[in-house]
C-alpha cells in the first residue's frame, strides 16, 4: 500500500480525493499496489464530508509519519506551502503540487532537494490545468532545442477576449459575466493583469532554458486595455486578440519572454483556441511545431494532472526522474530587441498622417473601420520593439492604442 497526504481540501484538493474515488481501481492497477488517502490537511473540518475521517490540523503529523511517502500540496500560495513542500522533501517524501507561485518562486531549489533524497517533486498541473505540458517538454521533446513556446494559459481571459470578439460585449460586461460564472475571482487582477499567464511561463521558460527564469523579469501586459474598438479592428484585419505568454530563443540560451494581448491570423494554431480553454504551442528545432490543447483550469482537470503525477511518484519511489532546471538565473533579452509588426490605432487627420507615417515605420498597410471616423489604424513591417517605440514618440499624442502582432 502507498500512503499519501493531500494538503489543502480546497477546489483542487477535493478534486484529488474524488479523482482517486472514482478512478481508483485504474490507478491501483497502473502503479501495481494500492494507493490509500491516509491524511487530508486542512484548517477547516468537513463534518457533512466523508473525508472527515482523514481530516488533520497539524502539518507534523503528516512529516512525522514515515508511511506517508507522498504529499500532495493544493493549498497554493508562497507560505506555508513552501516550508511544508521543503520539509516533507528533506523527509524523503515525494511532493505532488498544482501551484504555480511556489513552482515558479522555488521550483529549482525543490527539485534539487528531490533529486538530493531520490525522490520527485512533479508539478504538471501548475501549467495548463489538465493539460500535459510539464511530463512531454521533460521527456517526450528531450532531444529537440525547444526555440519557441507560446501559449494561451489563462482560461478567465480566454473566455473574456472570446466574448468580446465573438459577442462585441465590452470588457466590464464580460469580467461581470466571468465573475457571474465562476471563472474570474472577485478580485481578478492575477488574471486579467497577465500575473497568472507570466508565472506560467516563467515556469516554461526555465524548463526550455535548464536556468531559473525570474516572472518578475517577463515583460507583462495584461487585457485590461483591450476594447470594443479594438476587436473592430481584429475583425477588418481578419484577425483576432489573444492573450499569449510567450518565450522564444534567439541565439544559444538567450530567451525573449513576454505576456501581451497580440493579434493572431487565422494561420496560427492558436487562433481558434476560444472559451475557457488553454492551448500551448512548442516549436522545437528537429521536431517542428506540436500543439498542446485542452481544459487549463477546473477542479477535475487539474486533479487529474496532479493524481497522474501521483501515480509516477508511486511508480518511482527511490528514483529521481531528472528535470533540467538549475538555481542560476538566466538573464532574458531586452524586449527592445524582440522584433515583429505591430498595429496601432491612431487619431488626426489620415491624408497627413499617413505619409509621415511612412516616413517613421516604413511600409505600413492602412486600416479602416468605418464605424470609427476620428481615428484609423495602421500595421508597421517587422520591426524591434526599440525602433517601434523610438519612432513612435512622435506621434504620442494621437496613438490610441497599440496591439502586438504574433506571426
Ligand atoms: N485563473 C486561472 C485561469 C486558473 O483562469 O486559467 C488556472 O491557473
Amino acid at each position: 500500500m502507498i500512503n499519501i497526504a493531500v494538503m489543502g481540501y480546497g477546489t483542487v484538493g477535493s478534486g484529488v480525493v474524488e479523482v482517486i474515488n472514482t478512478n481508483g481501481a485504474r490507478i491501483n492497477q497502473r502503479i501495481g499496489e494500492e494507493l490509500n488517502i491516509k491524511y487530508v490537511l486542512d484548517m477547516k473540518d468537513f463534518p457533512e464530508d466523508p473525508v472527515q475521517d482523514k481530516i488533520i490540523h497539524d502539518f507534523e503529523t503528516i512529516v512525522s509519519d514515515e508511511e506517508v511517502q507522498i504529499v500532495v500540496e493544493v493549498m497554493g500560495g508562497i507560505e506555508p506551502a513552501y516550508t511544508f513542500v521543503k520539509r516533507c522533501l528533506q523527509a524523503g517524501k515525494s511532493v505532488a503540487t498544482s501551484n504555480k507561485a511556489l513552482v515558479a518562486k522555488h521550483g529549482a531549489e525543490l527539485l534539487s532537494i528531490a533529486a538530493e533524497h531520490n525522490i520527485n517533486f512533479l508539478f504538471e498541473a501548475s501549467v495548463g490545468g489538465g493539460i500535459p505540458i510539464i511530463r512531454p517538454l521533460n521527456s517526450s521533446l528531450t532531444a529537440d532545442e525547444i526555440e519557441e513556446i507560446t501559449g494561451i494559459l489563462n482560461g478567465t481571459t480566454n473566455y473574456m477576449l472570446s466574448k468580446m470578439f465573438y459577442e462585441g460585449a465590452d470588457y466590464d460586461t464580460v469580467l461581470k459575466e466571468a465573475q457571474a460564472n465562476g471563472y474570474a475571482e472577485r478580485n481578478p487582477e492575477a488574471d486579467v493583469e497577465g500575473y497568472d499567464a507570466c508565472r506560467k511561463i516563467a515556469i516554461l521558460s526555465s524548463l526550455i532554458s535548464g536556468q531559473q527564469v525570474d516572472f518578475e523579469d517577463i515583460y507583462c501586459e495584461g487585457i485590461t486595455e483591450i476594447t470594443v474598438e479594438d476587436m473592430k479592428y481584429a475583425k477588418a484585419m481578419g484577425t483576432t486578440i489573444k492573450l499569449l505568454a510567450s518565450s522564444r530563443r534567439y541565439a544559444g540560451n538567450r530567451l525573449h519572454a513576454i505576456v501581451a494581448p497580440c493579434m493572431l491570423y487565422p494561420d496560427h494554431p492558436l487562433y481558434n483556441v476560444n472559451d475557457v480553454f488553454n492551448a500551448i504551442f512548442v516549436h522545437g528545432n528537429v521536431l517542428g511545431d506540436a500543439m498542446f490543447y485542452g481544459s487549463g483550469a477546473g477542479k477535475l482537470p487539474t486533479a487529474s494532472a496532479v493524481v497522474a503525477d501521483v501515480v509516477d511518484e508511486a511508480k518511482h519511489l527511490n528514483r529521481n526522474i531528472m528535470t533540467m532546471w538549475k538555481e542560476e538565473k538566466l538573464q532574458l533579452e531586452d524586449k527592445a530587441d524582440s522584433k515583429r509588426r505591430f498595429f496601432v490605432r491612431i487619431k488626426g487627420d489620415k491624408e497627413k498622417l499617413i505619409p509621415q507615417l511612412k516616413e517613421s515605420y516604413g511600409e505600413i498597410e492602412v486600416v479602416n473601420v468605418p464605424e470609427l471616423e476620428d481615428e484609423f489604424g495602421f500595421v508597421t513591417p517587422v520591426m524591434m520593439e526599440g525602433d517601434y517605440e523610438t519612432r513612435s514618440k512622435l506621434y504620442k499624442e494621437q496613438i490610441v492604442h497599440m496591439i502586438r502582432i504574433q506571426d
